[in-house]
């Protein structure tokens, strides 16, 4: 049976992606994760007593434990999802996010030639590509532009990736996403904090005026791409992963209240009431939109959830799960909304 590494497992993505391998065949799964306020191993509770899964706590940095994970389990391939990923905490601190989305991927890289992995699978973003506003569609060849720490890490770790590619000949792949979204992703992102500020009736935040485009995908889409590209990905190659279809952040907005407004007492009136518009992200990307047609072309992915199927799927799930929510919140959530919705940029 062959033994898959994930990296960031129990993180929102890694989790579903996961999940995936447990139903789709015979494979094992070997999670390394830090559990940063980020990771949550009651994502995965439903198959923590499965014999083919199994958590290792740790820092995908930290040179020994890496070391020593492979000598003992001497995975098959690495599906790297381990990140920081959150671009607002990017702005008010970058240390972190060079810390593990560079060094650490490089670590992992050094650990998979080492021990000779057979796929490396590098879980990337459409935002190394910067802001596409008045420009065509990225295609895996594009320039990288990124535009926030986040995403400039983001793109030092795939072009470490390349390098490990064209110097040691080692099996890479690296898929870029668009905006994930569903079950169990951290209400810092947009689609679950709308919808527990909606839930809690506080105010629902709008950078800027609003109109910012992203490609949102169902986070059961991008795990079948993911998987498409490990099972059947040329190695050394870049798959964009999206549905191709943009939304303002003001139309989600908007069709989240008109979601919840029959469940609540406030209306859609009352809800569409609470949206502030708030001071602008710094460096704001105003569009995201990727090509995907390589993927749907040489691998025959394509996304199966619509938008309006998937919000809907999405906010009932919340409404199922508040306990997970805020629980979720319980730790340092608080000063984090506090030092970001002060709009000063200065960590507390
Ligand atoms: P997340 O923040 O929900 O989860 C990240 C996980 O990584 C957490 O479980 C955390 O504990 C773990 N982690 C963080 N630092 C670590 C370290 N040093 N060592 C080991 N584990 C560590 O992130 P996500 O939204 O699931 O994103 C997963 C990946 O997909 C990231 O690489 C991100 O850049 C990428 N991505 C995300 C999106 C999105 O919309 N969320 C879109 C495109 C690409
Ligand atoms: P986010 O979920 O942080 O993802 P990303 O920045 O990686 O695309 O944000 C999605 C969009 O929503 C982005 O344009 C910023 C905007 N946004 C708001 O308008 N209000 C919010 O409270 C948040 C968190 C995001």
């Amino acid at each position: 049976m062959k033994t898959v590494l994930v990296t960031g497992g129990c993180g929102f993505m890694g989790s579903h992606f996961i999940r995936l391998l447990g139903r789709q065949g015979s494979w094992r799964v070997v999670n390394l994760d830090k559990l940063t306020y980020a990771g949550d191993p009651e994502r995965l509770q439903d198959i923590q007593n499965d014999a083919r899964y199994q958590f290792v706590r740790g820092d995908i940095g930290d040179r020994q434990l890496v070391h020593e994970l492979f000598e003992h389990e001497r995975p098959w391939a690495v599906v790297n999802f381990a990140a920081e990923s959150h671009v607002d905490r990017s702005i008010l601190d970058p240390g972190p996010f060079l810390q593990t989305n560079v060094v650490g991927t490089e670590v992992l890289l050094e650990a998979a030639h080492a021990y000779r992995v057979d796929r490396f699978v590098q879980i990337s973003t459409d935002e190394v590509y910067g802001d596409t506003e008045g420009r065509e569609p990225s295609l895996e060849d594009s320039p990288l532009r990124a535009s926030s720490p986040y995403a400039a890490s983001k793109a030092a770790a795939d072009l470490i990736c390349l390098a490990y590619r064209r110097t040691y000949d080692m099996p890479v792949l690296i898929v870029r996403s668009s905006n994930n979204y569903g079950p169990f992703q951290f209400p810092e992102k947009l689609i679950p904090l709308i919808i527990r500020n909606s839930l809690k009736n506080q105010e629902l935040p709008v950078y800027g005026d609003g109109g910012q485009r992203r490609d949102w995908l169902h986070v059961d889409d991008s795990a079948r791409g993911f998987l498409d590209v490990l099972r059947g990905g040329r190695p050394g190659e870049i798959y964009n992963v999206g549905t191709g279809s943009l939304r303002t952040n003001i139309e989600i907005v908007r069709e989240i209240c008109a979601l919840l407004a029959p469940r609540g007492g406030l209306g859609l009136d009352g809800l569409l009431s609470r949206v502030r518009y708030v001071d602008d992200r710094p460096g704001h990307d105003r569009c995201y939109e990727m090509d995907s047609q390589k993927i749907r072309k040489e691998l025959g992915w394509t996304p199966e959830v619509t938008l309006g199927a998937g919000l809907e799927l999405t906010v009932q799930w919340y409404i199922d799960h508040q306990h997970w929510l805020e629980h979720v919140v319980s730790g340092e959530y608080q000063a984090y909304y506090d030092a970001v919705y002060a709009r000063t940029w200065q960590k507390k």
